[in-house]
């Protein structure tokens, strides 16, 4: 991907441009209007497409131990006494100390920061959040 910002920014000065003269330039503008347009929605596209999909992530690499819904009622998870994702007691941390538990691990669980980008852990940190009941 080129520089989403660079080409958004330039299409948009030349748009101004487009449309500070009279007469005859209705046609012009309208076509730099819908560039403008057709940018920003490829723009987030793009973002959309490589955004951390914090769902994903942690179906792949929590679930297995935290199950599927954050409950923690895994055969593993029961061995290891996991709480709630979703509980209050969990929730109530901030996403600075979700995210460390997850990048850094704590007690049995494994540190996840040379596996996961920070994004990664972000996006699974946001994830957790919408467990909450
Ligand atoms: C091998 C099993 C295992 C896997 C896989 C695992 N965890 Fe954990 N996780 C644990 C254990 C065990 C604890 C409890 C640690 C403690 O409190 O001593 C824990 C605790 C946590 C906590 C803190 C919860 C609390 O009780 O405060 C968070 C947040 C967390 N895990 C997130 C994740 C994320 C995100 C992933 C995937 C990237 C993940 N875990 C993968 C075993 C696992």
């Amino acid at each position: 991907m080129t520089k989403p910002n660079g080409s958004t920014e330039k299409q948009k000065s030349e748009f101004k441009g487009a449309g500070r003269h009279n007469g005859g330039g209705m046609e012009k503008e309208s076509i730099m209007k819908k560039a403008v347009i057709l940018i920003a929605i490829l723009t987030l596209v793009a973002t959309g497409l490589f955004a951390a999909d914090g769902a994903a992530v942690y179906k792949t690499k929590c679930a297995s131990c935290h199950g599927p819904d954050g409950s923690g009622l895994t055969a593993m998870g029961k061995a290891m006494k996991l709480r709630d994702l979703a509980s209050a007691d969990v929730q109530k941390q901030t996403d600075k100390e979700l995210n460390t538990w997850t990048a850094d691990g704590k007690g049995k669980m494994p540190p996840y920061k040379a596996k996961l980008s920070a994004d990664e852990i972000n996006a699974v940190v946001t994830y957790i959040r919408s467990l909450k009941k």
